[in-house]
């Protein structure tokens, strides 16, 4: 199966060399209902497999269980891999339902011991901070992550959801591998500051949820009654009540654009996000999330899908359209603070 491996590229100016799409591990252990695990396993590794070398989880994800779900994996296949994970989000002791965010160096020092534990790593290849706290000038915060590098405890520094204007102040600091922040068909905000500064700064962005959450493959037109009780998507503004109908809607360019290409409308929108790199001048990485071995080879197919001038027209509009905001509460992300 090696003509079906996936091309690689750098991560940033002086980042690590990966496939050009990762795996988002974060919905094996959260937020999307209930995962086979043994199919779950199956699919880090026919992920590798096609070529995927990035893999993203983080501290907070299933509070701390994802990082130990993936960490026989990343053992096994250590050297082959870029393990990346992040710092920031906890959970209020006060109040369980609410998240909490810390960049103060104790706070990282501690993350990163946990994380190094629970991986059963040594070092962590690409360290993210998950959000920015604003009580913590983000110069102290990288300066702290920084000090890790020296440490050897990692290897590279990301940061997820910042503006443009706090990428510039980060890397004045320090060199920064990536950015991750939301992009996708649905979700364009990082347009306006941050992606310009990354291609100015030789910063790979790392788009997070690139089929919207799942939106984008055609699987929601009542998401209400589709979406089990538990799945994090039910408390999302665009998958609920009239908005998911009206979103749904707006992916008829994207069907159209499938039947034509023999493609699946997640493909379609990989393929669009990934295209983005030759738009703004800057590596793209994307990191779908799936659980299930035979959407690797769907999700990995797609950086092969090549639109064209005229099918990027046809999709340009849609964001714009979209209902409801991304998340209830906006103020955590970068689209907050512009
Ligand atoms: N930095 C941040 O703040 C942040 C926030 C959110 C996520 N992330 C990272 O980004 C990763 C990806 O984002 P995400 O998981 O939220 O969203 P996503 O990748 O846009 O979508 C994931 C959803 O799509 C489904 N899916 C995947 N491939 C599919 C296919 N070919 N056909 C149909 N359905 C498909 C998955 O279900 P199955 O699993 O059942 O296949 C899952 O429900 C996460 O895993 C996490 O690592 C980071």
């Amino acid at each position: 199966m090696s003509d079906s491996r996936i091309e690689k590229v750098r991560l940033g100016t002086g980042g690590p060399e990966v496939g050009v799409q990762g795996l988002g591990c974060m919905g094996m252990s959260q937020s999307y209902g209930p995962t086979d695990t043994d199919e779950a396993r199956a699919t880090l590794e026919r992920a590798l497999e096609l070529g995927v070398t990035l893999y993203d989880t983080a501290d907070v994800y299933g509070a701390g269980e994802n990082e130990k779900f993936i960490a026989p994996f990343v053992r096994a296949h250590r050297d082959e891999i870029v393990l990346a994970t992040k710092f920031a989000l906890g959970v209020d002791p006060a109040d369980p339902t609410k998240r909490t965010i810390r960049n103060d160096a104790p706070y990282i020092r501690q993350c990163v011991e946990g994380s190094l534990k629970r991986l059963g790593v040594d070092h962590i290849d690409l360290y993210y901070m998950h959000r920015r706290d604003v009580n913590v000038p983000i110069e102290e915060t990288v300066g702290t992550m920084a000090e890790l590098v020296r440490e050897g405890k990692v290897t590279h520094l990301g940061l997820s959801e910042v503006t443009g204007r706090e990428l510039r102040a980060a890397q004045a600091v320090h060199p920064i591998a990536a950015l991750q922040s939301e992009w996708s068909l649905f979700s364009r905000d990082i347009e306006a500051s941050a992606v310009p500064a990354a291609a100015e700064l030789g910063v790979a962005v790392v788009p997070y949820s690139p089929l919207g959450r799942g939106f984008l493959t055609g699987a929601f037109v009542h998401a209400d009654q589709e979406l089990g009780a538990d799945d994090f998507r039910r408390q999302q503004p665009r998958f609920t009540g009239d908005n998911a109908a009206a979103n749904a809607a707006l992916l008829d360019p994207v069907r159209k654009i499938a039947e034509g290409r023999n493609a699946t409308l997640g493909q379609v929108a990989l393929a669009w996000v990934q295209q983005q790199a030759a738009v703004h001048g800057l590596a793209v990485v994307p990191i779908p999330g799936t659980r299930k071995r035979g959407r690797i080879e769907e999700n990995t197919a797609a950086t092969r899908l090549i639109l064209t001038e005229s099918e990027l027209r046809l999709l340009e509009p849609i964001a714009g359209q979209v209902a409801g905001g991304r998340y209830t509460d906006m103020t955590f992300t970068s689209a907050g603070r512009e």
